[in-house]
């Protein structure tokens, strides 16, 4: 039986939803013995020795006859097997791209909504709606826009959790809103990866990866995933066919890498989420004055030490906790992500703490094995100077405590020679 999402769990997927595909194709029969799959390199394929067995062009469906890879900018071996694997963990069909933001391009090109309601969010998606106003005029409206203001094929776009802040938003809310008006709900769902949510449960049309991050989860690749509805096979060819004519397929070892690294995708982002979840925790405790009876006293001087520094912090699990968003424990069961955002008391603090932290790699980017902290206002010319987002790895927890405790220490003490310089 080849496994399949009915009969097996998320984590078996990972690893097995590509086996069906240890076989040669038809014309050299028998099996791939490889346990570890080959890496194809190869552009284009010898087509079948046999001329009674040639389909021709005209005859041949690219999405049931085909037994064999032509040309690599339709499928690879590569390719193939990782969209196999995102098919079944994702809930609908998969296809990759050579980013993140390819894949976006791909979906608008497609889509060609007339207008698309969108919050903030990842600014390079907004560079692809921009183009996209270039090429056909679409507008963008606000995301707390009147139903009424949408139309049939007009499109809701909602990041969620959203960059750089980590804050979810409720898909089944806006789901009804764009199904009211004829319109449709993309999801850009690069920080709830399958395992942490299923945006298909909650009315998503299409949905986006940036598969740089999680799916790809080690910092060495650039993959973008988008994944039609079951209710939407037909997007799905669509997307394929202008896929070859864009180009913009997944280079030959990305995907091998990327198939390398789903294999451990539920492991990696259970922890690195559940990591989150605590250093939050312990931020908010520490900013709230809440764990001031802890034990040796430790806690008591966290306290002195967050409360003066960090102003303010965003993630969706300090969301969950207040009643009025019951949707969101539905809508994530198994952790809130391993982004979130804080702001420092000032902006010059913000330029500082990042160079103080010691494991945390000062960098953009997001979801790889190690954590990364980004003064976002490198990377995002419209952001708050005061924020600092931090994407959480696999280390542990207590280490990246210690580390966060140390920075702000540093922290500390340029604070008061500051101030003893104004004196
Ligand atoms: C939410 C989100 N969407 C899309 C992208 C673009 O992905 P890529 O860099 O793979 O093109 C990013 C990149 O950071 C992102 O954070």
């Amino acid at each position: 039986m080849s496994p399949n999402a009915d009969s097996h769990s998320q984590s078996t997927l990972c690893v097995h939803a590509d086996d069906p595909l240890n076989t040669l194709p038809a014309s050299a029969d028998g099996e791939i013995t490889d346990v570890a799959p080959a890496l194809h390199v190869s552009t284009t394929y010898r087509f079948n020795k046999d001329p009674e067995k040639l389909v021709e062009a005209k005859d041949c469906d690219l999405f049931t006859n085909r037994d064999t890879h032509i040309y690599s900018r339709e499928t690879t071996p590569n390719t193939t097997r990782l969209e196999a694997i995102l098919s079944s963990i994702c809930g609908g069909r998969a296809l990759c791209y050579s980013s993140g933001l390819s894949a976006t391009f791909a979906a608008y090109t497609y889509l060609k909504p007339k207008k698309v309601s969108i919050g903030g969010g990842y600014h390079g998606t907004h560079g692809v709606l921009s183009i996209q106003h270039r090429l056909t005029g679409v507008t963008k409206i606000p995301l707390d826009c009147p139903a009424e203001d949408l139309s049939p094929g007009d499109v809701i776009h909602i990041e969620t959790p959203f960059n750089p802040t980590g804050e979810a938003y409720d898909l089944q809310y806006y789901a009804d809103k764009a199904h009211s008006r004829g319109a449709f709900l993309v999801v850009d769902s690069t920080f709830g990866p399958p395992g942490l949510q299923d945006p298909f449960k909650h009315g998503a049309d299409l949905v986006m990866h940036s598969g740089t991050k999680y799916f790809g989860g080690h910092s060495d690749l650039l993959c973008g995933v988008l994944v039609a509805s079951p209710q939407r096979e037909d997007w799905f060819k669509g997307l394929w066919m202008d896929r070859m004519d864009l180009g913009s397929v997944m280079g030959n070892m990305e995907s091998w890498l990327t198939v390398r690294s789903l294999r451990t995708l539920e492991l990696r982002v259970t922890r690195q989420s559940r990591n989150a979840d605590k250093i939050v925790d312990w931020l908010d405790k520490g900013m709230n004055d809440s764990s001031i009876d802890d034990d040796e006293g430790k806690a008591a001087s966290d306290v002195s030490l967050i409360k003066p520094h960090v102003t303010k912090l965003y993630h969706a699990s300090l969301q969950a906790r207040d009643p009025s968003n019951a949707w969101l424990p539905i809508q994530m069961p198994n952790g809130y992500g391993p982004v979130f955002a804080l702001h420092l008391a000032t902006p010059e603090m913000a330029r500082r703490f990042p160079s103080y932290l010691e494991l945390f790699h000062h960098a953009t980017s997001l979801g790889g094995v190690e954590s990364l902290v980004e003064w976002r206002a490198m990377s995002d010319e419209t952001i708050d100077r005061r924020l600092v987002r931090f994407s959480i790895g696999v280390e542990d927890v207590e280490d990246l405590i210690e580390d966060i405790r140390g920075a702000l220490r540093k922290l500390e003490a340029w604070n008061k020679e500051q101030e003893r310089g104004q004196k």
